[in-house]
């Protein structure tokens, strides 16, 4: 990594105890972000700071349920407290869970917002009341995905969730761009990590996956984790309210003519 834009920055990353949210981490960390890691699992915490620190990393860590707004708050708080301050918040906190719309149950459903959209709306108001405190703008990233605009059978939660998020990151940039702050939103397509392992590692949906996919592999954290840097660096410093989608093209069209 020869470019460095996140040096003197102080980013916090929930979700950073796997998969994607530890990409970005890693990836703000080797441009020279300080990291504060927020998740609900200790032992992925434990695993990703002991990553971050062999890579040179400066990283606290922050066991909390984003579901509860009190203690999420407090979370965001005590990483600023830790660190002397906040630039950048990312929300990658999440879970997948395949439910059909007739058979959800309303604790799932509400489980599905607490921890998506309730849980990435704590977090980020909580960072955007220090960052106007601070008086020297930010940048927040919401984890959504391209379920937000293109649903899945089986996920008519996860997907309301997600577009909740993609929305609120425009509200929200909407209100917070007076202060500097730009609020934007990345769509991923199925990218490699724990949350998708029943669709990567099973062999015949993959190949159908893959083959759907203009570009045609499953997406790697490392993709995320680039676009989450670009929105947070200053290279985006003219953009804000936008959800860019990384998804190897899947949702670019409709293949229905035969080939061949
Ligand atoms: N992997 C994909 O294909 C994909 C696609 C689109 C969007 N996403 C989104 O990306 C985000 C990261 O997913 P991932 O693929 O890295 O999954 P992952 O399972 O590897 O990581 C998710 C992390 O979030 C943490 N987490 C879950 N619930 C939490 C809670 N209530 N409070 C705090 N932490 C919590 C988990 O402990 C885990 O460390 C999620 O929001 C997911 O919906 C993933």
């Amino acid at each position: 990594m020869s470019e460095r834009r996140f040096t003197g920055k102080r980013a916090l990353v929930t979700g950073g105890g796997s998969g994607i949210g530890q990409a970005i981490a890693l990836r703000l960390a080797a441009e020279g972000a300080r990291i504060g890691l927020v998740d609900l699992s200790p032992e992925g915490l434990a695993s990703a700071a002991a990553t971050l620190r062999a890579a040179g990393a400066e990283v606290s860590t922050h066991v909390v349920d984003v579901a509860d707004a009190a203690a999420a708050a407090a979370a965001v708080r005590e990483f600023a407290d830790t660190a002397g301050g906040i630039d950048i918040a990312v929300t990658a906190a999440g879970f997948a869970e395949v439910a059909g719309v007739l058979d959800v149950t309303p604790e799932a459903w509400r489980r599905m917002i607490d921890v998506h959209l309730n849980g990435t709306f704590y977090c980020a108001q909580e960072a955007g009341r220090l960052m106007v405190a601070q008086g020297r703008g930010g940048a927040i990233v919401l984890v959504s995905s391209i379920n937000a605009f293109a649903p899945g059978k089986g996920n008519a939660h996860y997907s309301a969730a997600k577009a909740g998020i993609a929305t609120f990151a425009r509200a929200a940039a909407f209100e917070l761009g007076a202060y500097g702050i730009r609020v934007n939103a990345i769509g991923p397509g199925v990218i490699r990590t724990p949350l998708s392992a029943w669709l990567t590692g099973n062999p015949d949906p993959a190949a159908a996956y893959t083959a759907m996919t203009p570009l045609g592999r499953f997406g790697e954290p490392e993709d995320v984790a680039a676009a989450a840097a670009f929105l947070a660096s200053d290279d985006a410093s003219y953009i804000t309210g936008h959800l860019l989608v990384v998804d190897g093209g899947i949702t670019v069209g409709i293949d229905f003519i035969p080939q061949g």
